[in-house]
Order: structure tokens, then C-alpha cells, then sequence
């Protein structure tokens, strides 16, 4: 806690609040009592100025283009780290050592398949249901099955919960695919590391051996890496508020896809390759950047923007990279919706509208291109977003319920409606 006090005056009166600073990043001025001391609330839609909790998770610079999980800085975490060493980071709080490593990959191993029963929700859905819809409804019934882990007040089952989340949501993003392209569900096998097994699981048949090809899996692993967590976004939020009134962790995880789903949010990659391949040629391009500028379009560049990062997103900048590596293992260098993108973003960066507003690529603007290269559908990306994130919701998730000062989020309102007025009988309305 700084020393420092803000003053609010309002009319003739006066009222000191504490300012508190974290280890980096703004100072927050603690409001809590505002309301109590002065019968104001505080009008903040977006919530664009306000901390909702305080956390030791991750940090984002937005006018640096910073991500930091726990301290240490995406570039280095995805250049030399894996994703269950990056759960484990996230959960835990330091990077593990090897023998921690090897437990930790043996606990989720050892939790990736489903309970068989909960193959039958599949068939309830259309087979061209969205796999968005899908993972909703049957990441929602877990705690249908796994209720000897949904005490919350209780850490052993609060931490098989989340090893559970983890270690299932790859299972249930294969079978979502697998159920909506109408072939037979592939186990999950021990033998594979986490990103490699998802992949088998996605493409393998059970007519003829499928053999995993490693770059893609690292490739794979290292999207799931920059998808982990992103402080306070609008479904992180949605699972603490969601945790907040003591709901188990399932269905806090199942509320996070429902919000991630949206095209603002996660819905962005899958929305950034449709408008890529909406543009289809470069020679498009000015047509599409006018329309986003067109303050009576509601067209917006997809892929684009960020809340919070008002510099280049650094997770695009890796993505882009692995595009590349990607698109360049599998021989389509030439990739013309890869040609629009980067003439596209070249185009962004130097047109006043987008560098005033501070506007750059930001994680989704590359991803579908490459998802796409990988082998899944458009309708698959936000599945792939929602699987990765599961460890930063589920850790964030935790941190909220074991965080001793949390309470019910109930926000207040500036009420703009009617005021108290009597009921008049039908009779007597013309
Ligand atoms: C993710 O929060 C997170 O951390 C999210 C995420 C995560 O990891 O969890 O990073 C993942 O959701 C990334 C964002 C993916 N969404 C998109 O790419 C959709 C396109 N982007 C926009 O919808 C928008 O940029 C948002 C929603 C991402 C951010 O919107 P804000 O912060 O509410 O900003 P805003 O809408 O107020 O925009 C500020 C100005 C506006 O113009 P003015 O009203 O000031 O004149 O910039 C304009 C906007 O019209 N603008 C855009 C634009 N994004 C903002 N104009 C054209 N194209 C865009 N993409």
C-alpha cells in the first residue's frame, strides 16, 4: 500500500481515498468506500479505468507491447518453454523443476480421458452445430460427472478441478470437431505429449496410422502458449464473477467459452480469416481499410485493436512468426490470404486513422491463417482459443476463490429510467 491519498471534492465537500501501488504497473485508487462515504457511485462501461480484483497472474504493458505470465515475458516463455510447463507457471506460480515437470505432465496424462457417458451429449447436437455451442454444453455437464471435485471451499479438490480442466478440455475440442465433420472419436493417448495427442486426436483415423508431425505440434504447443491467460479480459472476467457467487469450477469454465465466443473477443480469429478471405486480393485491400474508417460502417478491421495494447500485441508479432514456420513446413509459402494479411497490416500501420488511434494486429489477426494451415475448420478456431485459455481462467479462477478479501461481484448502475409511478388499469389506457 503507497502512502499517497487521492481527494475527491464534490460541491463543498471533501473526501480522501487510499492510493494503492502494485509491484508494476498504474497505482489504483481504492474506491471500496465511496459509495458509503459520499452516496456516489463511480460510471465506468467497459470497465475501461477500473481494476476489478487485484492478481499476481499476468501483467500487460499495453503502451509497450508487454505480456508477462508471471513475471517472465511471452517471448521467452513461448521461444523456450512448452504449454504444460506454462500451466504449471500460471497455476503455481514459479517455473517448475524437473521432477515437478514430470509430475505435473503425469497428473494431467492421467486425467485426458472423459467419463464414456458423456460421448452420448455429442449426438443430442446438429451435426453443423457450431463447435463453440457445443463445447458450451458439454464442458457445462463436467460437473455432472466429476462432482468430487466441485467443493470449492476444499484445495485438493479445487486443484483436481483444475488439472481435469486442463487436462480434458483437448479431449472435448476433438470430439466437438470429430462430431461436426461426421468421423468416429479418437482416444487420447498417453504415449503423446499434450499438443501432439490434441493433434492425433483431430486428424488421426482409425482406418490407417497417422503420424504426428512435430513441427506442427510444436507449432500447435507454442498457440496454445500465447492464448494462456491475459489478465482481466472480458471472459477471465466472466469466469470470476461467474466464481464469485461460489459456482463450480465447470460451470465458471463453461460461462468464460459462452463470453469468449463473441467476435470482439475470441470470436476474432475466426471473424479475421473470413474477412481476409472476404478481401480475397490485395488490390481490395483500400476498399476494406475505408469501410473500417467509415464511421457509418459498423465494419471493423478484424484482428485488429486492442482494449489494452496500444502498441504491436507481442503475441501477434509470435504468431506471426509461426505462421510462417507453418505455411513454410507445409509448402504454401504463397499463401495468398497470407499476402493480403501482411499487405494489409503494412497498409493499417501507415494509414493516420489506425496510428492515431493506436490501432495494430493483435493475436487473432494471424492465428486463423494459420489454423486454417494446420487443418481445422474457421468454425474451430475460438474451440482452440477456448482450450488454451482454460488454464489462465481456471488459474484465475482459483486466485479469486482463495483470495480472502473476494466477495459476490454485484456492480451498481446510473438508472436512467422511470421514476416511481402508480399502476393505471388497462381500462383506463388509450
Ligand atoms: C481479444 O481483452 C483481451 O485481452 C482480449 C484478448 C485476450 O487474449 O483475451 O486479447 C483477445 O479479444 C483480442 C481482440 C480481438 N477482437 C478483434 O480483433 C475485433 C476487432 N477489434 C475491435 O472490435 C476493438 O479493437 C476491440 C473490441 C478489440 C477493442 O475495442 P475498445 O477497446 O472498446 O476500443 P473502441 O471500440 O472504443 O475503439 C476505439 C476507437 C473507436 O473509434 P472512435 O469511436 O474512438 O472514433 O478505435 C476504433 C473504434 O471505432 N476501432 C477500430 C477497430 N478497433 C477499434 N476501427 C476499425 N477497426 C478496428 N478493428
Amino acid at each position: 500500500m503507497s502512502d499517497k491519498t487521492a481527494t475527491l471534492t464534490i460541491g463543498d465537500k471533501s473526501w480522501d481515498f487510499p492510493v494503492k501501488a502494485g509491484t508494476i504497473g498504474p497505482d489504483v485508487i481504492d474506491i471500496s468506500k465511496l459509495y458509503a462515504q459520499t452516496g456516489h457511485f463511480t460510471y465506468d462501461p467497459g470497465f475501461t479505468s477500473t481494476a476489478s480484483c487485484e492478481s499476481h497472474i499476468t501483467y500487460i504493458d499495453g503502451d509497450k507491447g508487454v505480456l508477462l505470465y508471471r513475471g517472465y515475458p511471452i517471448e521467452q516463455i513461448a521461444e523456450h518453454g512448452d504449454f504444460l510447463e506454462t500451466c504449471y507457471l500460471l497455476l503455481y506460480g514459479e517455473l517448475p523443476t524437473p521432477a515437478q515437470k514430470a509430475d505435473f505432465v503425469n497428473r494431467v496424462t492421467y486425467h485426458t480421458m472423459i467419463h464414456e457417458q458423456m460421448s452420448r451429449f455429442f449426438s443430442g447436437f446438429r451435426r453443423d452445430a457450431h463447435p463453440m455451442a457445443v463445447m458450451v454444453g458439454v464442458v457445462g455437464a463436467l460437473s455432472a460427472f466429476y462432482h468430487d471435485s466441485t467443493d470449492i471451499s476444499d484445495p485438493q479438490q479445487r486443484m483436481i478441478a483444475s488439472l481435469r480442466m486442463i487436462a480434458k478440455m483437448p479431449t472435448i475440442a476433438a470430439m466437438a470437431y470429430k462430431y461436426h465433420i461426421g468421423q468416429p472419436f479418437i482416444y487420447p493417448r498417453n504415449e503423446y505429449d499434450y499438443s501432439s495427442n490434441f493433434l492425433h486426436m483431430c486428424f488421426a483415423v482409425p482406418a490407417e496410422e497417422y503420424k504426428v508431425n512435430p513441427v506442427l505440434a510444436r507449432a500447435m504447443d507454442r498457440i496454445f502458449i500465447l492464448h494462456a491467460d491475459h489478465e482481466q479480459n472480458a471472459s477471465t472476467s466472466t469466469v470470476r464473477l461467474a466464481g464469485s457467487s461460489g459456482a463450480n469450477p465447470f460451470a465458471c469454465i463453461a460461462a468464460g467459452i459462452a463470453c469468449l465466443w463473441g467476435p470482439a473477443h475470441g470470436g476474432a480469429n475466426e471473424a479475421a480469416l473470413n474477412m481476409l478471405q472476404e478481401i480475397g486480393t490485395v488490390d481490395r485491400i483500400p476498399e476494406f481499410i475505408a469501410r473500417a474508417k467509415d464511421k457509418n460502417d459498423p465494419f471493423r478491421l478484424m484482428g485488429f485493436g486492442h482494449r489494452v495494447y496500444k502498441n504491436y500485441d507481442p503475441r501477434a508479432r509470435i504468431m506471426q512468426k509461426t505462421c510462417h514456420e507453418v505455411l513454410g513446413e507445409l509448402g504454401l509459402r504463397d499463401d495468398p490470404l497470407l499476402q493480403v494479411a501482411l499487405e494489409l497490416e503494412k497498409i493499417a500501420l501507415h494509414d493516420e486513422y489506425f496510428v492515431e488511434k493506436k490501432l495494430y494486429p493483435n493475436i487473432d489477426f494471424y492465428s486463423g491463417i494459420t489454423l486454417r494451415a494446420l487443418g481445422f475448420p474457421t468454425t474451430m478456431f475460438t474451440v482452440l482459443f477456448a482450450l488454451a485459455r482454460t488454464v489462465g481462467w481456471i488459474a484465475q479462477w482459483k486466485e479469486m476463490v482463495e483470495d480472502p478479501s473476494q466477495k459476490i461481484g454485484r456492480p451498481r448502475q446510473l438508472f436512467t429510467g422511470a421514476g416511481q409511478r402508480d399502476y393505471s388499469p388497462i381500462s383506463q389506457r388509450r
